[in-house]
């Protein structure tokens, strides 16, 4: 199964348009963990095609939307091997308030 996924901002002008995007990218997370705690495989995809104007046209989205990727959602016939992660420490810098670079 595949699940399209857009925004639609809101239209009133104390609403950020990067927040709304935030959200549905954090919904779109939230899914993938959802998938994965049920057995699921699941992976989030783009490509060039998502942001054609033919894809919102397709789904009835107005200019100002936009289609943030596709969730591929199925049972997993292998399990995939841990990825290398670079650890969190490296690309975390911590601020204090004394810091002169803060
Ligand atoms: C917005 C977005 C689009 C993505 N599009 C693709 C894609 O088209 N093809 C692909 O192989 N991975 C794509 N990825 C990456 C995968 O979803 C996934 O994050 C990556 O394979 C790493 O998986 P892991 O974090 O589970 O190791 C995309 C990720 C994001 C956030």
């Amino acid at each position: 199964m595949v699940i399209a996924v857009a925004v639609k901002p809101s239209d009133q002008p104390k609403v950020v348009n990067l927040e709304e995007i935030g959200a549905v990218n954090a919904a779109v997370q939230n899914m993938l963990l959802a998938a994965h705690g049920l057995g699921l495989g699941a992976i989030w995809r783009t490509g060039k095609p998502t942001y054609h104007p033919k894809m919102k046209q397709l789904f009835n989205l107005r200019e100002q939307d936009e289609v943030l990727g596709f969730i591929y959602l199925g049972y997993p016939e292998v399990m995939k091997e841990k990825g290398e992660r670079t650890p969190y420490q490296k690309k975390t810098k911590w601020i204090t308030a004394d810091d002169p670079a803060s």
